[in-house]
Formats: structure tokens, C-alpha cells, sequence
């Protein structure tokens, strides 16, 4: 077959797939949500913060929490600290002290183990009916943003809720607000038909009974948040995006494209151990679509760009220079942006899969 019209048909494909499930994602989110949520509905919560040196975030994280508007008999707050070697700990427990009012637990674990190991310690000791992990590098911006995740789980085909997020700040070009943009539709276009398989450390709320039974968060996926939340969905359960709860995260200035990498390389190791056979039937198009677009897609992109360049008659180099030219569009850069991270991160995954990553300055 002729190169040309190879590369034609990878670069067909490769936006044609994306754009095919966005239309019809859209499609998705005139549905109704089919969910009784309450805003009445207060069960007992237990808020995780996991923390590996978040002494710079900690007391401001904490606050957050504590300014919820949440009957406090009923919210009960875990610091689970790895070894943090900048007083995270010792600040969080003053914190406490501070304030008596506030039911604060503080673990610490003697060695660093990686997140998804935190979690698993405070999830046999929770006594809350709802378990919530939230970063401490991140903020809560609306007082009511625990009552609104809990009140979807008053409805018993709802297992988890997270929220949308919102950047303090672009990455570079402003990549960061472009992304989410198209990013919050297809969470929320997922939640309204069945679930979304990709979730949020920032606001993730589970039913803690559910998180027990499929034995807490694997030690080998970083993305312990999603991964759950795609779990619980398998048995069954709605795992939803909520459409008015919104996080706020930081985006570290200095090493972005190392974040957005090692974030990717945590999805890409989560779909790859999400079978859409398992998963009910509704669910089954939302992962076979989002496993085909980060596992597969990105690498049509440099397959084209290879046979564009194998080619090399005047209309397949003409084609080449025109895609580079288009990265003169800023919407173009980011998705291009995408599609190098996931693709980096698929190598790094080969040789590290980064289960205990360094912090990066926020
Ligand atoms: N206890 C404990 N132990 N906490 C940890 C550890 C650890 O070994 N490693 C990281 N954390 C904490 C951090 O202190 C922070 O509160 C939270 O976990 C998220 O870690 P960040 O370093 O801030 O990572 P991020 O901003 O990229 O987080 C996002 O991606 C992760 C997966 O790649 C979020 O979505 C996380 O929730 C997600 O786990
Ligand atoms: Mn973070």
C-alpha cells in the first residue's frame, strides 16, 4: 500500500477516534443522571490526607477540612504520614492539639511505602461509613464540597463520587486549562451513562464498605483513585464525577512534563489491569474507548509522521510540515502535549513504574 495513503489513514484515525467518542459524549451528557441525591444525607466520614513532605501544605490542607460545613461528631480526619523528613508530621499533630474540637488521627508509618500502602493502613482503622482521601496539595474551594459528594451517595447504586478539577495555575503554552476543558466533559458525559474510570485524588469519596470488600487500594497501580473507583464500578456500582464539586489543584512549575509523565504512566498502568469484559454492560463502550485512547491512539501520531517520512515525494513531506505547522495552535499543542506524555509514559512504565515518586514542588 502506498505510504502516503497509510499515513492518511493513521492520521484519519487518530482524530477521528477521539473526536467520535467526544460527539458522542455529549450525546451522553443530555441524559438524565437517574440518581436520588440528598443533601440531607450526613453519614459518618472519615477524610484521609496521605502525606509524604507536605509540611509547606499540611496546616492549610487540614483547615480546609475543618472549615467544612459537616457536623463534626460525624467527621473524623487521618493524617497518614510515610516518613516525611520535613515535620510534616509533628506540624499535622500540633495542628491537632490546636485544635480539640477536631476529631485528627495522625499515623505514622515508620517507612515509605508508596500511597496506595498509606491508604490501606487507615482503611482498617476508619470508622466512617464514607472514606474520602484527599492530596494536601490541593484545595477544597467550596465550603459544602463534602456534603455535596456524600449527598450522590445516598442513592444505593452509587458507590463513589469525585469532583472536577480546576488548575491554579497553566503549565506551560497554558496546556493545563485547555486540557481540563475537554477533560471535564468526557468525566462527566462517563458518570451520567454509568461511570467514569477516571477519578480524583483530590476528592475521591468511596462507600467504605465497598473499598473493603474489594480488599483496598493494589500496591502495584499509582493510580490507586481511579483504579478503585473502576473496581467498584465492575460490581456494579455508579462511580461518578460530580458536576458541582470542584477541586482546585497545584500545578508544579518547574517539573510539569515530569508530573504530567508520571501521572500518565499511573492511568496507563490502571488500564491495563481493567478488563472491559468485567465491567457492566453499560460501562463496557466508557473503558473500551478510554483504554483504545491512552494505551493505542497516541502511537498512530508517530507512526503517520514515519510513513509521511518513508514517503518522501513531494506531497507526503508537503503533509509533514503542515501537521509540525499546526503546533503553531495552541489546542492542537496540548492535544499533541497528550499524546507525547502518554506515549513516555508507556516507555518509562518498562523499566520503573514510579510507585513511590518524588515530590515535586507545587
Ligand atoms: N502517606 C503517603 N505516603 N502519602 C504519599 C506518598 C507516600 O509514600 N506519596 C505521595 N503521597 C501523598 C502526597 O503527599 C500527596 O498528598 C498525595 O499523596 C498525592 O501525591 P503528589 O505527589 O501530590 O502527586 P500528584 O499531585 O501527581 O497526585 C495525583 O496523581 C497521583 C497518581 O499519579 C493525584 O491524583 C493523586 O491522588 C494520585 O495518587
Ligand atoms: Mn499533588
Amino acid at each position: 500500500m502506498d505510504p502516503l495513503a497509510v499515513a492518511l489513514v493513521l492520521v484519519a484515525v487518530h482524530f477521528g477516534a477521539p473526536l467520535a467518542y467526544y460527539v458522542e459524549a455529549k450525546r451522553w451528557l443530555k441524559r438524565p443522571w437517574d440518581v436520588e441525591r440528598d443533601l440531607q444525607h450526613t453519614p459518618t466520614v472519615t477524610v484521609v490526607i496521605p502525606t509524604y513532605n507536605e509540611a509547606r501544605h499540611i496546616e492549610e490542607k487540614l483547615e480546609d477540612v475543618y472549615r467544612q460545613d459537616y457536623p463534626r461528631y460525624k467527621l473524623e480526619i487521618i493524617v497518614v504520614d510515610s516518613a516525611s523528613t520535613d515535620g510534616t508530621a509533628e506540624k499535622a499533630r500540633r495542628w491537632a492539639a490546636a485544635h480539640p474540637d477536631a476529631d485528627v488521627k495522625v499515623v505514622e508509618e515508620p517507612q515509605r511505602r508508596g500511597k496506595a500502602a498509606a491508604l490501606n493502613a487507615t482503611l482498617a482503622m476508619a470508622r466512617g461509613e464514607v472514606f474520602v482521601i484527599t492530596d494536601a496539595d490541593c484545595r477544597w474551594p467550596q465550603r459544602d464540597a463534602l456534603r455535596r459528594a456524600v449527598s450522590w451517595l445516598a442513592d444505593p447504586s452509587v458507590g463513589a463520587v469525585t469532583c472536577l478539577k480546576k488548575p491554579t495555575a497553566d503549565g506551560p503554552a497554558g496546556v493545563e486549562a485547555g486540557y481540563r476543558d475537554h477533560y471535564n466533559v468526557l468525566r462527566l458525559a462517563e458518570s451520567r451513562r454509568w461511570a467514569t474510570p477516571i477519578f480524583h485524588g483530590e476528592l475521591a469519596a468511596y462507600k467504605t464498605e465497598l473499598l473493603r470488600k474489594i480488599g483496598g487500594f493494589l500496591l502495584d497501580i499509582g493510580a490507586d483513585d481511579s483504579h478503585t473507583a473502576a473496581k467498584i464500578a465492575a460490581m456494579g456500582y455508579r462511580a461518578v464525577a460530580a458536576e458541582d464539586l470542584w477541586c482546585v489543584e497545584a500545578v508544579p512549575h518547574n517539573s510539569y512534563h515530569k508530573w504530567r509523565v508520571r501521572r500518565a504512566q499511573h492511568l496507563l498502568q490502571h488500564f491495563l489491569k481493567t478488563p472491559v469484559e468485567e465491567a457492566p454492560p453499560p460501562m463496557q463502550p466508557i473503558l473500551l474507548a478510554e483504554k483504545y485512547l491512552h494505551l493505542a491512539n497516541p502511537w498512530l501520531l508517530p507512526a503517520a509522521a514515519i510513513a509521511l517520512a518513508a514517503a518522501a515525494t513531494p506531497p507526503a513531506l508537503a503533509l509533514l510540515a503542515a501537521g509540525a505547522a499546526t503546533l503553531a495552535f495552541k489546542p492542537y499543542r496540548t492535544w499533541a502535549a497528550a499524546q507525547l506524555y502518554l506515549m513516555a509514559a508507556a516507555v518509562k512504565n518498562l523499566r520503573d513504574k514510579e510507585l513511590v515518586w518524588e515530590k515535586l514542588d507545587k
